[in-house]
């Protein structure tokens, strides 16, 4: 990079400036602007092909977001006589998000491979930071993309405000108004919001939230969630070997169980997932008493629960419940083989954002193991039930699903309050449209 343009760029990151400048960045970046991607050739290479198309730099980095950013990606891809899409991995997550790229088949043009063992939220933040500013310089994107709440969205909104380029949040407005729970996700995505240029909220309940916090609402739409449509691309193909090897596992379980009950009673199947900051600890402790309880209690159920590979969770679940009969702790599974297994689940029980939306596209009773959630639409439609985590209300919550078939009936119940399926769709022609009519512009 030359000085001069060093110390451009210094000056506009480091200068407060009085009134936010509207000129676009330049179509056509300078010979010095591409020599800044030095570090990252191939993105160097894929500019310098198509140097006055529009860039639009996507930057992920755990699971969740792998899976919400796919239908969106897949979409720019049809897209691209417009749009110039660069990927930009954190690498926050590591095995659990390797196996989705490869599914989803998203080439990636810059992978950070940020992940430690055991990372903590500042030292991950100030390496995302470090790593994310020469990708910024290599790309000078038009637009950033970000999803969700995590620390690779939050940072990732941050630093392209730093260079002032405008951002597009997927899944905005989601809000518990408590700031510890979940954490730190609640503070993350109120940052996003603020930093925010285009928000893509999943329901009217999001929108809601940000008329609420007096963001401008020409800048606010409802897409509904990409979740959705991911979870119909992938219950399009067939259930893959591991799918089918999992399931059969599944049978194997229920025909043994089936050998030893009553006549006319047949064994059924929980799915478990939990893996939240603020149920690590005394959440994570009472989580396993229920299960072990919910198991001595109803002799025809089973457990499944693929385990969160943060030793937080791992390790103490392991320890727990490693031994348990009918108890089964996996791996955590693909994405394909997780939604075909979630569809053969009797009833759901998590900590987790995605499921809750997933399920209630797949009408599956869940309980969910948090204080709060901000994704009330589930438990508006009867599909999910907040139910905390204290293990005698999680033993009894269940309890009821198992023994009452009318509670059972009323909360089996197809819905879709994320969205149609079209969200990526949506999202990509509102991004163009705002691109084209130059409503986003640097300091935008
Ligand atoms: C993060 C997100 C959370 C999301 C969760 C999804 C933030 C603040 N939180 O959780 O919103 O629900 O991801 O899973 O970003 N690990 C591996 N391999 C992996 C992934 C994780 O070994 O592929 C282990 C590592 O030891 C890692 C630890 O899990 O350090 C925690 O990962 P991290 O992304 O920091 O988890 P959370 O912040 O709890
Ligand atoms: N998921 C998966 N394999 C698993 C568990 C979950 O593919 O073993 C998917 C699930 O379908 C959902 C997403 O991971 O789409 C949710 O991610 P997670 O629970 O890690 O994060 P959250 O949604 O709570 O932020």
């Amino acid at each position: 990079m030359s000085k001069q343009l060093l110390n451009i760029m210094n000056s506009s990151l480091l200068t407060p400036v009085p009134s936010i400048p509207t000129t676009p960045l330049s179509p056509s970046p300078s010979a010095a602007m591409l020599a800044c991607g030095a570090s990252y050739p191939n993105v160097a290479a894929r500019i310098a092909e198509r140097p006055t198309a529009t860039r639009v730099l996507s930057i992920f980095g755990t699971r969740p977001e792998v899976i919400k950013f796919y239908p969106v990606l897949k979409e720019m891809d049809k897209r691209s006589e417009s749009i110039l899409s660069i990927t930009c991995v954190t690498g926050q997550h590591r095995q659990m998000i390797d196996p989705l790229l490869s599914l989803f088949d998203i080439a990636t043009d810059v992978d950070l491979n940020l992940m430690t063992q055991g990372q903590t939220l500042s030292n991950l933040s100030a390496r995302l930071f470090l790593a994310l500013a020469p990708v910024f310089e290599a790309v000078r994107p038009h637009l950033v993309l970000v999803q969700g709440d995590t620390t690779t969205a939050m940072i990732a909104a941050m630093c392209a405000f730093y260079y002032r380029v405008p951002v597009g949040h997927i899944e905005a407005g989601l809000r518990t108004n408590d700031r510890y729970n979940p954490f730190p996700e609640e503070v993350n995505r109120r940052i996003v919001s603020v930093v925010g240029n285009l928000h893509f909220a999943p329901s009217s309940y999001a929108a809601d939230a940000l008329r609420a916090e007096r963001i401008d609402m020409n800048t606010v739409f409802v897409t509904g969630n990409p979740v959705i449509d991911a979870i119909m691309l992938i219950r399009e193909k067939v259930p893959s070997a591991a799918a089918r090897q999992l399931l059969d596992r599944v049978e194997a379980a229920d025909a043994a169980t089936n050998a030893v009950l009553p006549a006319g009673q047949k064994a059924r199947h929980i799915l478990l997932t939990a893996h939240r900051r603020e149920n690590h600890g005394e959440g994570i402790a009472a989580i396993c008493r229920a299960v072990k309880r919910i198991i001595a209690q109803h002799k025809d159920v089973h457990i499944w629960y693929p385990v969160h590979l943060n030793p937080a969770v791992c390790v103490p679940v392991r320890q727990e419940l490693g031994k348990m009969e009918r108890v089964h702790l996996l791996d955590p599974l693909e994405y394909d083989v997780f939604v075909h297994f979630l569809d053969r689940m009797y009833m759901v029980m998590t900590d987790s954002g995605g499921i809750q939306e997933e399920v209630t596209a797949l009408a599956k009773p869940t309980i969910v193991l948090r204080e709060t959630t901000e994704r009330p639409e589930g438990v508006d439609a009867g599909v999910t039930k907040l139910v905390g985590i204290n293990d005698d209300t999680i033993v009894k919550e269940a309890t009821l699903l198992l023994t009452d078939d009318q509670t059972f009936a009323a909360m089996s119940r197809k819905c879709f309050p994320f969205g149609d399926g079209t969200a990526a769709q949506q999202i990509v022609d509102i991004l163009l449209t705002s691109l084209s009519t130059n409503k986003l512009s640097i300091g935008a």
